[in-house]
């Protein structure tokens, strides 16, 4: 087999650790200890390796890559090699001298996320009182130190209908960007899919909102729309299909395909503490197993869009029907679509209660366990 073309980008989740408690968080139900973490020696060599390796963008992220102290002595080693650098941050634990050290070592931009954009509501999604003002102070800091910025909204069926708002305080902030991003149901976000899972009226009225908003703000501000794929007919081309364009590593320094991946069943992820990123990504078993097409059952395999959407997530298929080699639900020629409608139809008429991200993982036995 001819080596595979190498990764566009590597997200460095430096670790688990986090002031905020996100109920949809992307991390894995299983949350790593700060002592377990990679030390600075072991990423620093990791960039080293991205960067033979070709890759061109590198992002900080977690939890809350602030935490690390050793933030700023990784932007630089990652500056040094030319690649470009963002900070994907929460921003409560940001100030001044933070942002302009993190000027020094060349860090290139940073995507600050908010919960919404009333206070109570934000503070009660994240889990963390106070968080709100951190984070708008954090956004006019970042200005003032000269980065360009990124706000990230997460949104779902408890914050969507405040979304033009959320366009304004992008405007507001002076963001050029603005990432609006449904939530996707795996991990934290399966756990609460009752909690967080909008209805089609409400889908249909946010994409009219984002769509006249694109318009309006064509030059002033770029934004950024990820849609749920339970209204979908055809899925996302989730992380630009499997062991393509991204890889990601642990806090523990596992090197995974996908931020989801250690859901799956059936993988030992190579650890970036013994084994080569060039190994890892051009030979590991854990990257070869659903990269390209021949992995693909039908219909996927006599697809005209097999090499657009990579026959969709390989999470999402296996926490929806059990097995991560199944053409991906979202799309309406699997066999497997039905049980994106039952998840609608089960969806209540009020969202369930939060369950908070949190070291020790969800409560066992909890609604959340979802069927296989
Ligand atoms: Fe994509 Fe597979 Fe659906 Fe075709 S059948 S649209 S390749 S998920
Ligand atoms: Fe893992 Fe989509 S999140 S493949």
């Amino acid at each position: 087999m001819t080596a595979p073309a190498a990764p566009l980008g590597l997200l460095a989740e430096l670790t688990h650790r986090c002031p905020l408690q996100c109920p949809y968080c992307s991390n894995p139900l299983e949350l790593e200890r700060a002592g377990n973490e990679l030390d600075t020696e072991t990423w620093l060599r990791v960039f080293d390796e991205a960067a033979a390796l070709g890759v061109l963008q590198v992002h900080f992220s977690g939890g809350e890559p602030t935490a690390r102290k050793d933030l700023p002595a990784l932007a630089e080693r990652v500056a040094s090699h030319g690649m470009y650098s963002n900070l994907i941050t929460s921003g409560v634990l940001l100030d001044r001298r933070m942002l302009d050290t993190l000027q020094t070592a060349g860090l290139d931009h940073i995507q600050l996320s908010f919960q919404d954009i009333e206070t109570e509501s934000a503070e009660r999604i994240g889990g963390l009182p106070g968080a709100q003002a951190r984070k708008l102070e954090a956004a006019r800091m970042i200005k003032e130190a000269g980065f360009p910025l990124t706000l990230n909204f997460v949104v779902h069926r408890q914050n969507l209908e405040r979304l033009p708002g959320m366009i304004e305080m992008g405007l507001e902030l002076g963001a050029g960007r603005i990432e609006i991003a449904h939530v996707q149901y795996y991990g934290w976000g399966l756990v609460n899919r009752d909690a967080l899972l909008p209805s089609r009226d409400q889908l249909i009225a946010a994409t009219e909102v984002v769509e006249a908003a694109r318009i309006r703000l064509k030059g002033r501000l770029v934004i950024d729309y990820v849609v749920p794929d339970y209204y979908a007919a055809r899925p996302k081309s989730c992380m630009g299909g499997w062991g393509r364009r991204f890889i990601n590593i642990t806090p523990v320094g596992k090197a995974l395909p996908c931020h989801a991946a250690e859901s799956l069943p059936g993988f030992d992820f190579p650890s970036v503490r013994e084994t080569a990123l060039a190994e890892i990504w051009n030979h590991s078993d854990a990257f070869e197993r659903y990269r390209g097409t021949d992995w693909m059952p039908e219909p996927c395999q006599s697809c005209e869009r097999r090499e657009i959407d990579w026959g969709g997530c390989r999470c999402q298929a296996f926490a929806l029907t059990g097995d991560a080699g199944r053409t991906d639900p979202a799309c309406a020629l699997s066999p497997d679509h039905d049980v994106m409608a039952a998840a609608v139809a089960a969806r209540g008429d009020l969202p369930t209660e939060f369950v908070y991200r949190r070291i020790g993982g969800a409560p066992v036995g909890e609604a959340w366990r979802h069927e296989s």
